[in-house]
């Protein structure tokens, strides 16, 4: 549909983000977006649009000799608009600049049941309305960060000398051995029952596949959806989160933490770089702590303690928590959050769990009781990055394989790389979600996600 003022191919459409950043008045200015407030002054109107650009609104003043003022109703709270105007300097207080309007066109009304009427609304709320909720402050800003952190990921990665891999979502194989698995099923045809012969699942980490291509390219990385199907009602788990997995071949633990390290340093200070605007709404709404809380994650280096140490510190600690703490039990959000809210005050690597405790694959330690493994537990959040060196010795290997009962026929491939040129290598995984919720100040995973999947949800 051809628009009054709007010729496709000819009229050049601004972003509201690229008009508030000028440097310049501009005549004949063309912008596309959604009225968030309406404001009639009796002989000339206010709308704030906003286009998703950036989170702050462009002023639009609409003075009362123009035909879109006598059609104001129409421009109600919501509504997705055409305007055409002028940009000039803006004589009120807050904006640099306005659009003064020429034309206004109505593309999509917006009646008054509309949900996002008043400013601010709780998240319970939010969350029943994901359609609607990239549409307010929170979330837009939100959405931009998980973008641009996102691309921020595929550069780090990138500058380090890694390749990207594109790991299975379906897949046979349980990485983490913990048996969360989603089976998958189609319908049986030729008279096999399985599609694929056998059972196949929604994968819960790239590793396994991953660790192959480590040990041809050196050094890989994915970034993918993972499922569990854990029965957790946390505020920190979700059914499908997204994981960032970068796995290098002739490196050791403290390789991996090094990289850890490096990696979540470059990432909060992306954050505080380029995503300042969005980033002042959580600072301001969301947790006032928080920006000072980055900026000692990206000053400070990152403490280190074994499993062993951990559990001494929180025997010692004087606190009563809920979970029993004692060697040889994993730790708990609330072991994590002590160690790393009260003891360090700040991230923590924790190293060298007990071999029990832990997947088949990581490398055992010489004290025969724990393996190469480490968590990095921040604030707020506990477990943000999961990772290990791998167990590289066939004999090793395999004896943990039986020990753990994984059938050779199902892990043998896994084994056959540790019988061809194997080579101690090593990687992590980092829940993006989690990582969001440090980054954000967001306590509850299912506002870190547009459509959060958790046990007895899923309303998309
Ligand atoms: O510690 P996890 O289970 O480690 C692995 O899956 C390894 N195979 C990764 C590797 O070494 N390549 O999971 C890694 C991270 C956790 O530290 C946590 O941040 C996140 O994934 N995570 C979850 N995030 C949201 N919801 C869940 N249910 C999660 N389970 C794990
Ligand atoms: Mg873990």
């Amino acid at each position: 549909m051809e628009k009054p003022f709007f010729k496709k191919g000819e009229t050049k459409k601004s972003s509201v983000k690229e008009l508030l950043a000028s440097s310049r008045a501009i005549e004949g200015v063309f912008v596309q977006g959604w009225v968030r407030t309406a404001r009639d002054h009796k002989d000339f109107a206010f709308l704030e649009v906003n286009d998703g650009s950036c989170l702050k609104n462009l002023q639009v003043l609409v003075d009362g000799g123009l035909p879109a003022y006598g059609a104001l109703a129409d421009f109600s709270t919501g509504s997705a608009i055409s305007i055409l105007g002028d940009l000039v300097e803006s004589p009120g207080k807050g904006q640099k600049w306005e659009l003064k309007a020429k034309e206004i066109e109505l593309v999509g009304s917006c009646p008054p049941d509309y949900p996002l009427q008043k400013k601010r609304h709780s998240d319970e709320f939010l969350r029943t309305i994901a359609h609607l909720r990239p549409r307010t402050n929170k979330y837009g800003a939100l959405l931009r960060i998980r973008s641009q952190l996102a691309q921020a990921v595929h550069s780090f990665f990138c500058d380090e000398g890694f390749f990207l891999v594109s790991t299975p979502i379906l897949t046979a194989s349980d990485c983490e051995g913990a048996g969360d698995l989603f089976s998958v099923s189609a319908p049986a045809h030729e008279n096999k029952e399985e599609f694929f012969g056998k059972k196949a699942f929604l994968t819960v980490s790239g590793q396994l596949a991953l660790e192959t291509h480590a040990l041809a390219l050196g050094k890989v990385y994915t970034f993918g959806p993972t499922f569990r199907a854990e029965n957790s009602h946390t505020a920190r788990h979700a059914a499908e989160f997204w994981m960032i997995e970068p796995e290098m071949a002739f490196a050791d633990l403290a390789d991996d933490m090094d990289l850890a390290e490096k990696f979540v340093k470059y990432l909060v200070g992306h954050l505080l770089n380029f995503c300042q605007e969005d980033m002042e709404l959580f600072f301001a709404f969301v947790d006032k702590s928080l920006q000072e809380a980055l900026n000692a994650i990206a000053d400070k280096t990152f403490e280190r303690i074994t499993y062993t140490k951990a559990i001494e510190i929180l025997q010692k600690s004087g606190k009563s928590f809920e979970h029993p703490v004692a060697w040889g039990l994993d730790l708990q959000t609330e072991h994590e959050r002590f160690l790393a809210e009260s003891f360090v005050q700040g991230p923590v690597f924790v190293c060298d769990y007990p071999t029990q405790i832990k997947p088949f694959y990581m490398r055992a330690n010489p004290d025969g009781k724990t393996v190469a493994a480490m968590d990095l537990l921040a604030p707020r959040v506990g477990e943000i990055i999961g990772g290990s060196q791998r167990e590289e010795r066939h004999d090793f290997l395999k004896a943990a394989m039986e020990r753990q009962k994984l059938s050779k026929e199902e892990y043998g491939w896994y084994l056959d790389t540790r019988l061809y040129g194997s080579a101690p290598h090593s990687g992590f995984g980092m829940g993006f979600e989690r990582f969001l919720m440090l980054a954000t100040g967001i306590t509850n995973i299912r506002d870190v996600i547009s459509f959060p999947r958790t046990p007895g949800s899923i309303a998309y």
